[in-house]
């Protein structure tokens, strides 16, 4: 028999993902199960986007542009204007969701055995991305107690095999907001040891404090070095339609991402049909669904502050809380919810954090809880995982 390569034995499991098949066993014995393990937001797609499905009119769902059809294109011009980004046609790619710009660039920024800092924990697919290309992630380790803010000194961390800087801002899983003087500190430092600075935005506009998120592509010293992943997947609830896009202000990069785009043709048509009506959403659309998420933080923030042993920062973005448990192997009790634990017929699913962690035996004792469901059942959910707790630790 023919035996998998290595890199494909070796790809991490998403951590996400990897205990569905026992909540999918949880709701066949009749339990329901909250789904807090996943970023994917519960609330509807806008009307204007669906319908766009309905209304097609082309005879012949066809392969577009490499880069993009050029609707859609505009649409996101237009967007990166209003944050006072004015981007060159060749500067974008659009793309299968914020993933394939993520694999596009550390394709194009890194070599095989190059090195990448991250701030850990991280989103886990960059290690599932950068294991299959050969990149070695290496965490800038941050953690619960200073709001999993940046360390002022990142040199520690520079080798020379460090190709690039990959910061999540709004991040995943932590909920951390890195303020424009910590964004400043790194981009000083790729700029000092000549960097790629690669900025994952995908939830630019989920920021609970203060307004959006600068982009990175507005800082003078990210000329030439920025590589920004960009999606639309939670923006407009569009998970499902695999729409994104990847920006960069390095036309070598643009040149090499094209090439890799080429070779797969192109973007989802339909989706860019349904993205580009974006252009049509009310202006305070976003500010509705901030504060929906504003609320839904602060029910799961101070629900966790008032369980005994439990560790949290408030999340300051994105929609996701990071929790320190009192027990030895979160995975573990995240399987004991799942398989044993039930009230009310119900239960809940979390992430362990683990694997966020690119430090080996980081997180055992934490979650990740994605904050996608209406206040109400977050607000049991909480509750849910209280009691497991006590009955857990008998
Ligand atoms: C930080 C981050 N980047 C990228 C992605 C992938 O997004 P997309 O659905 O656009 O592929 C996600 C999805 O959860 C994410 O949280």
């Amino acid at each position: 028999m023919p035996i998998v390569s290595k890199r494909g034995a070796q790809a991490p499991s998403s951590p996400i993902r990897k205990l569905v098949p026992l909540a999918n066993a949880a709701r066949t014995s009749g339990r329901r199960v909250h789904h807090l393990n996943i970023g994917q937001p519960d609330m509807e797609t806008p009307a204007v986007m669906r319908a766009a499905l309905a209304e097609y009119g082309e005879t012949v769902i066809a392969y577009g542009p490499s880069g993009g059809d050029v609707e859609f294109r505009n649409v996101l011009f237009e967007y990166y204007r209003s944050l006072g980004v004015d981007l060159q046609p060749h500067e974008l790619i659009v793309t299968t969701g914020a993933s394939e710009a993520v694999h596009l660039a550390l394709a194009t920024c890194l070599d095989h055995g190059d090195e990448l800092l991250v701030p850990d924990p991280m989103y886990a697919n960059y290690l599932g991305y950068g294991g299959v290309l050969g990149n070695r992630i290496c965490p800038i380790p941050t953690s619960v107690e200073t709001g999993y803010h940046l360390p002022e000194e990142l040199e520690a961390f520079l080798t020379p095999r460090t190709r690039a800087v990959l910061m999540c801002n709004p991040a995943n899983p932590t909920g951390a907001v890195y303020s424009e003087e910590e964004v400043q500190r790194v981009l000083d430092f790729c700029v000092k040891h000549d960097l790629f600075v690669i900025a994952d935005e995908v939830y630019r506009e989920f920021v609970y404090d203060g307004d959006v998120c600068r982009s990175v592509l507005s800082y003078p010293e990210a000329v030439g070095r920025a590589v920004v992943v960009d999606s639309l997947s939670k923006r407009y609830s569009l998970c499902g339609a695999r729409i994104g896009c990847f920006v960069t202000n390095n036309e070598e990069i643009a040149t090499a991402a094209m090439k890799l785009a080429q070779a797969r043709l192109s973007p989802p048509a339909l989706a860019q049909v349904v993205a580009s009506r974006a252009s049509r959403l009310p202006s305070d659309y976003f500010t509705r669904v901030k504060r929906e998420y504003r609320q839904r933080r602060d029910t799961v923030y101070e629900a966790l502050v008032g369980i005994p042993g439990v560790t949290v920062h408030r999340p300051e973005g994105a929609f996701y809380q990071m929790a320190r448990l009192p027990v030895e192997d979160a995975e573990t009790f995240v399987r004991y919810m799942l398989t044993e634990f039930h009230r009310d017929g119900q239960t809940v699913m979390l992430a362990p954090a683990a694997g966020f962690y690119a430090a080996p035996g980081a997180g055992r004792d934490e979650v990740r809880i994605a904050y996608v469901l209406e206040q109400e059942k977050l607000a049991q959910a909480m509750w849910l995982v209280e009691e497991a707790l006590d009955q857990f630790n008998g």
